[in-house]
């Protein structure tokens, strides 16, 4: 291991370890998927179209869905926001990290995981040789809901159109689902985080690949599970590296 990935691992707060089991011996046994070229159904409700527009979501490119993010008034949320928190990276990333729903700081900024949490996921892509530049992060939700409660299935199914367009507009290699939230979301289950992790998942709408692991702000609150978020950022590239 380098030098440079130790110094990240530390940043981190990861003891060096090494697993037990090669990551590509579990990627063997893992669910198979076909990681090249996603394919592009639209899926869900991407067609309907927005009072202020002409075009379908389905239709719009990357800065005018940003816009209509910007307008939207389809839920309670938008009465509570500062501004919305429509996505920020690469448009042309490999990776794309989905996580929950802007906080106080990313309602603040208008940029997801600007806070805390996302100093710490910054680090973990870091660990995987990743800036934070090189990916494209977004979230379920677009706005900060209250207190940082969960969101509401009804807001969630409002914004998932822009989600998807993102996913289709992005088209990532693999969807790293970051919680509980967007990982039961994305794949429409309520299986627990820990039998979702070290599978390679589908993402319906899109038929993207998904990696699930744990929120950064998770394992702000519970340092020892950074090991294994480590393990699943590892193993999140190597199935990208295998399916290549
Ligand atoms: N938590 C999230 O899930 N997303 C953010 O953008 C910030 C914190």
């Amino acid at each position: 291991m380098s030098e440079r990935r130790l110094a990240y691992l530390n940043a981190m707060g990861i003891e060096v370890w090494v697993p037990r089991d090669p990551v590509a011996q579990a990627i063997d046994a893992v669910v198979p998927v076909e990681l090249a070229e996603p394919t592009i159904p639209v899926g869900g409700n991407t067609s309907q179209l927005r009072a202020d527009t002409n075009l379908p979501i389905s239709d719009l490119p990357l800065d005018a869905l940003r816009t209509q993010v910007a307008q939207c008034t389809a839920c309670e949320l938008h009465a509570s926001r500062t501004q919305t928190v429509f996505g920020v990276g690469n448009p042309q990333a490999e990776w794309m990290i989905v996580g929950e729903a802007p906080g106080a700081d990313e309602d603040r900024q208008g940029e997801p995981f600007v806070g805390r949490a996302g100093q710490l996921l910054n680090a973990m892509l870091k660990a995987v040789g990743l800036e934070r530049g090189d990916v494209y992060i977004a979230n379920i939700l677009k706005c900060r809901p209250p207190g940082n409660r969960d969101p509401q299935p009804e807001e969630a199914a409002q914004c998932t159109p822009f989600l998807n367009r993102q996913i289709e507009l992005i088209q990532p290699r693999l969807i790293l689902a970051v919680g509980r939230v967007a990982a039961h979301h994305l794949l429409q289950t309520d299986v627990s985080l820990a039998k979702l992790r070290g599978s390679v998942h589908r993402y319906d709408a899109t038929g993207s690949p998904v990696v699930v692991s744990y929120h950064p702000a998770y394992l702000l609150r519970s340092p020892k599970e950074k090991r294994k978020a480590w393990e699943d950022l590892q193993f999140a590239r190597q199935a990208i590296r295998k399916y290549q």
